[in-house]
């Protein structure tokens, strides 16, 4: 633990709407100090649902990017938990943000299992190796049986798991968690049965003779944690506890303190770039624009992969060419945003701007080094796009072209018929384009149903691409690269092609 880089742990919650994110987050903000007020992140997170995000964010002027990232410390460590919208607000920033991170907390109610988004979630994280530590959350409730929710974890998500906790029953006999580190049950107290501080070394006496069996069985069948194993993905160490009442949020901060990757070095262009190195660079990953048409502000969000940043350093963005210096950047706390003075790599800062800045750029001091694997997502909803004045042709094309430059939507533009087609992973999305154009770009627009279901990046050698455009005219597409992508009408057509093209890939992401 020497670099300040090695004392960073960038992380983010995955889970399905419901399962406790925003109450973890909460109590794991309090225990690392970094709020004092209970129900403050909650407060929070149900105005900003309230006010459905995006859409009125235009009329505030403001631009909510309060709780984006929050950072708190604990023990010489710094935590930075990045938010990952949730459900309405599911799309391509969800993906990305996970981009940035070092390590995941999935969160899995216990009654419930995996949920289709927890999963989707995973998938991301799987992409890019992120080590992952669940969070089995309300066993204060009934819930199905430890060996059920650990096997369905293991099956689903084809992980090794090892569970390191254990509840002493659930819901009406809930009598505690056993942490298997340290062998003391958390023990719930008062009315609230909340834990308040409580641990008891584990006995004969205080663990009923059930549960000593399963937690035999448990310990006999899973193995033993091995940290690398997780760092590589492919284990998860499953905690067991209940957030509304503090159940192993202690455990978890120091799991996440002891066994999650510090930050790791980012593959680029020229090699991997570590967080050691001296120059400082970094990539952006979100882009929050402000829907005010007459402030085009906007936040840029940039993961500091090595150096130590200084306010007011120039740094150059790789599609700009041309140094900038970053004077009011913002590290971001849970109650305020407060001016940065240095960041470590693992850190986020926002970076006000006026547009200069887009998702998957990189900023450096040297202008050499670009990061990739930024992706783009095969999007999940595919709409044309017809101009209420067809004169605003040449405006809707340059709009298309910077939303998705700006990671908004993915543009396609068939190969043949004149109508573009816009891609998203989120509804949401979609309103936010329409309301942009129409703010920003004065076009009026509406979207239609389109054909396609979902689209492929295509990928394969000259011979056998050629073949196959020639034979697909009518559901070729060229995004906003000229990269060409094939426009399914469903998943089977998908598998069609790919075993009818045995020499071409058809990737649901495209890395840049
Ligand atoms: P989310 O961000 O993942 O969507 O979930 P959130 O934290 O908002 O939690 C969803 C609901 O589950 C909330 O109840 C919350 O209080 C409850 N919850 C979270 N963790 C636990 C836990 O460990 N045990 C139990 N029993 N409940 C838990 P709600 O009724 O929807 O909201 P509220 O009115 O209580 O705030």
């Amino acid at each position: 633990m020497s670099s300040p880089a090695s004392n960073r742990r960038t992380f983010a919650i995955i889970s399905h709407p419901d399962a406790g994110k925003t109450t973890l987050t909460e109590k794991l903000l309090l225990q690392g100090g970094a709020i004092h007020l209970a129900g403050e992140v909650k407060a929070r997170g149900a105005a900003r649902r309230a006010r459905s995000d995006w859409m009125k964010i235009e009329q505030q002027r403001g631009i909510s990017v309060t709780s984006s990232v929050m950072t708190f410390e604990r023990d010489g460590i710094t935590f930075n938990l990045l938010d990952t919208p949730g459900h309405e607000d599911f799309s391509e920033d969800t993906y990305r943000t996970l981009t940035a991170v070092d390590s995941a907390i999935m969160v899995i109610d216990a009654a419930k299992g995996i949920e289709p988004q927890t999963r989707k979630l995973f998938e991301v994280c799987r992409l890019r190796s992120v080590p992952i530590i669940t969070f089995v959350n309300k066993v204060d409730r009934e819930g199905r049986s430890v060996f059920e929710t650990l096997d369905e974890v293991a099956d689903a998500l084809a992980l090794d798991v090892v569970p390191m906790s254990w509840p002493v029953g659930m819901g009406g006999v809930f009598q505690g968690v056993l942490d298997f580190a340290t062998d003391t049950i958390s023990r719930p107290e008062g009315d609230s049965r909340e834990f308040l501080g409580k641990r008891e070394p584990a006995t004969a006496d205080n663990i009923p003779a059930d549960i000593a069996e399963e937690i035999e069985l448990a310990k006999a069948g899973y193995g033993d944690f091995d940290v690398e194993a997780y760092r590589h993905g492919d284990m998860t160490p499953v905690y067991f506890g209940s957030a509304l009442k503090n159940f192993g949020v202690a455990e978890l901060i120091d799991a996440i303190a002891r066994y999650a990757p510090p930050p790791r070095p980012q593959p680029s262009e020229s090699g991997t770039i570590e967080p050691t190195d001296k120059e400082v660079t970094g990539f952006i990953f979100k882009v929050q624009a402000n829907m005010d048409p007459q402030h085009r502000d906007r936040i840029a969000f940039m993961r500091l992969v090595s150096g130590t940043f200084k306010r007011g350093m120039k740094l150059t963005p790789s599609a700009l060419g041309k140094p900038v210096a970053i004077h009011s950047p913002i590290l971001f706390f849970a109650q305020d945003r407060e001016l940065a003075d240095t960041a470590e790599p693992g850190d986020i800062i926002g970076i006000p701007n006026h547009g200069t800045l887009r998702v998957g750029d990189t900023l450096s001091e040297n202008n050499k080094v670009r990061f990739t694997g930024l992706p783009n997502f095969a999007p999940e909803i595919l709409r044309r796009v017809a101009l209420k004045d067809p004169t605003k042709t040449k405006q809707l094309r340059k709009a298309l072209d910077d939303l998705s430059e700006e990671g908004v939507i993915q543009v396609f533009y068939p190969e043949i018929g004149g109508q573009w087609i816009v891609g998203v992973v989120g509804q949401l999305q979609l309103e936010v384009l329409i309301s942009r154009l129409e703010a920003e770009y004065k076009v009026e627009a509406v979207l239609e149903a389109s054909p396609f279901d979902t689209a492929r990046w295509v990928k394969g050698s000259d011979a056998a691409l050629s073949q196959f455009a020639d034979f697909n005219k009518s559901n070729r597409a060229k995004d906003r690269d000229g990269d060409m992508v094939f426009l399914a009408r469903s998943a089977w057509d998908v598998s069609y092609q790919q075993e009818r093209n045995p020499d071409l890939t058809f990737s649901a992401t495209k890395e840049r």
